[in-house]
């Protein structure tokens, strides 16, 4: 079956060929130049940009795959979780090709689309513990198989990567923080600045796998504010030491939740899994623990429309399609 995919749910506009399961092409286009002066992403922005480029990125995947629109056998597109207008771009074009050709059509769950991300390079047999972690969501998933993924605990306040992207923007480190962070913290000691590890208080009813980074972020903001950052050693060593404690709290929970449900594998998934240092102490951690760890590599972590064919895919094998009045829902849940 060859795929033609979308992925317009937050800010980078993305289009994708499978075929049998096999990435043909893998086109993603940032808006990061659009949204750096403003700090963060403006939604009326990106659905303008979505409008303006998702028809060029569409043949150069089609182009690079080798392939005419002809040889399409199924469309699908990303219909939530994200900024609604967004969404409605990728939807929108998604369902007009497939309608003009009565091609199958099938709206895809984003957070589904990272949490098989993995199996676009690699094979990872079910059952695993999914940490989704990216700038819109840090959640901890039993995915049993295809389709069944189970809750076991979410933030209950900042994303990781949102944490991230506040963090740089206090520094004055730019947009998107996540790298720039990354980057620079190679420099730093993780060891020279003491900050809070916020230790959720378990309430009834809710899950003992829950994480919390605002309280970490208003920590990094107060330290500069009262003492502003002097030299490039400060930043890299503040970098570092922030890095490395959102790095122990993703991990810890993480192999918590999967000693509790009894698990060895682990994926790790979402743009925080670029991440260098979550990726190197992961690997060291699960071989510690006996635990199989596996991270996408790089292109398939941050958002792109690969992970959106290959969840179609799967459906589409089980002979499940959409109807045209699917909707986009900004706060669809998996
Ligand atoms: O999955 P994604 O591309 O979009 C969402 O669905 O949110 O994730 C974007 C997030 C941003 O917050 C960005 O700062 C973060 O992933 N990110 C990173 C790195 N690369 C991207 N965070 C830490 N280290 C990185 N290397
Ligand atoms: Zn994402």
């Amino acid at each position: 079956m060859r795929i033609l995919a979308i992925e317009t749910s937050c800010d980078d506009t993305s289009a994708a060929v499978l075929d049998d399961g096999r990435v043909r092409s893998n086109v993603v286009a940032s808006q990061d130049e659009i949204h750096r002066k403003f700090g963060g992403v403006v939604p009326e922005l990106a659905s303008r940009s979505h409008m303006r480029r998702i028809l060029p990125i569409i043949d150069t995947a089609l182009e690079r795959a080798e392939v005419v629109l002809d040889d399409i056998e199924a469309i699908a597109a990303t219909c939530g979780p994200g900024l609604v207008g967004s969404l409605l771009v990728g939807l929108t074009t998604a369902k007009a090709i497939a309608y003009a050709r009565q091609l199958p059509f099938v709206g895809v769950n984003h957070l589904e689309g990272h949490l098989l991300s993995v199996r676009l390079e690699e094979r990872v047999d079910f059952p695993y513990v999914a940490l989704l972690v990216s700038g819109g969501h840090t959640s901890l998933y039993y995915a049993d198989d295809l389709g069944r993924y189970r809750l076991l605990g979410a933030t209950r306040d900042d994303a990781a990567g949102e944490a991230f992207d506040k963090v740089a923007k206090v520094m004055g480190l730019g947009f998107p923080g996540g790298r720039v962070i990354d980057e620079l913290a190679r420099q730093g000691d993780a060891t020279a600045v003491r900050l809070p590890r916020t230790r959720l208080k378990p309430q009834p009813g809710s899950s003992p796998f829950e994480f919390s980074f605002s309280g970490l972020k208003t920590a990094v903001w107060q330290l500069v504010r009262d003492r502003p950052l002097a030299s490039d050693a400060a930043r890299a060593d503040l970098a570092a030491s922030f890095q490395e404690t959102v790095v122990n709290t993703l991990l810890d929970t993480s192999f918590a939740a999967l000693k509790h449900v009894g698990c060895r594998q682990l994926v790790i998934a979402g743009g925080v899994s670029a991440n260098t240092r979550l990726r190197e102490r992961a690997h060291k951690v699960g071989a510690d623990a006996g635990v199989d760890v596996f991270i996408p590599p790089l292109r398939y972590c941050t958002d792109n429309a690969a992970m959106i064919a290959l969840a179609a895919n799967y459906r589409l094998e089980r002979g499940e399609s959409d109807a045209w009045t699917l909707n986009a829902a900004a706060d669809l849940e998996l």
